[in-house]
């Protein structure tokens, strides 16, 4: 079975990166949830895609810049204020949701990793992240811990085939446009699970979940889920 994951929680419907938009990615049966992670000035793990506020949010200015009452006061849209990432990992740890954790900030890794740790929930968790130099710091912290290296739409294979001799990571999560099969025959050499982002379409979901990737990554987790049956 093909994992959906919902991208920035069920994003298609309700504002990205709130616990609005997580709890309906877990209310339709989304097998995960994907968000993006930076640090407030007074050094607080929270949630959002952008370093800066503006787009998701009624306000301006930079995350790094802002305490964590100032990011809280915030209004994300329908009622909701941007969240904490340890409010997320509550809530999946209370529905038993895997739970895709990307990384947008430098020298944040001990805080996040941390989090995760104290919440015991190393196990249901993927760390991501563009950003490669900072994955491998969170297997020093507990090596139970599951790095995806993330690539951007472009030459998907020869990056692998880089980043297989300069980071352990476990997956790869490139854009779902850059997987064909000679990657996916590449991927499974080298035996790393393969998410893809970011796929709302079902054509494509059906083509990937038939080439064996693990998981998807979704803004429209109710389309994906019970697709790839039939
Ligand atoms: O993790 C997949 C996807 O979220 C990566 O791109 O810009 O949506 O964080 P972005
Ligand atoms: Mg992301």
């Amino acid at each position: 079975m093909v994992l959906v994951i919902a991208h920035r929680g069920f994003s298609g419907k309700y504002p990205e990166n709130t616990m609005l938009a997580f709890r309906k990615a877990i209310e339709i049966g989304a097998g995960g949830i994907e968000l993006d992670v930076h640090a407030t000035s007074d050094g607080h793990i929270v949630v959002m895609h952008d370093g800066d506020v503006r787009r998701t949010t009624n306000g301006s200015g930079l995350i790094s810049k802002m305490t964590l009452g100032e990011f809280q006061k915030l209004d994300a849209g329908q009622g909701e204020h941007p969240p904490l990432l340890e409010d997320v990992i509550v809530l999946c740890k209370e529905h038993g949701t895997f739970l895709n954790i990307e990384i947008k900030a430098l020298g944040i890794q001990e805080r996040v990793a941390r989090l995760v740790m104290k919440h015991d929930y190393v196990g249901n968790v993927l760390i991501s992240s563009f950003m490669h130099p900072q994955l491998p710091k969170f297997k020093t912290y507990e090596p139970n811990f599951k790095i995806a290296a993330l690539i951007p739409d472009v030459a998907a294979k020869m990056i692998m085939k880089i980043i297989s001799k300069l980071i352990p990571v476990d997956a790869i999560n490139p854009h779902y446009k850059s997987i064909s099969n000679d990657f996916m025959a590449a991927a499974r050499a080298r035996k790393y699970s393969i998410y893809a982002w970011t796929v709302d379409d079902v054509g494509e979901f059906k083509k990937l979940a038939s080439m064996g990737v693990a998981g998807v990554i979704t803004n429209r987790p109710d389309l994906m889920i019970g697709a790839e049956i039939g």
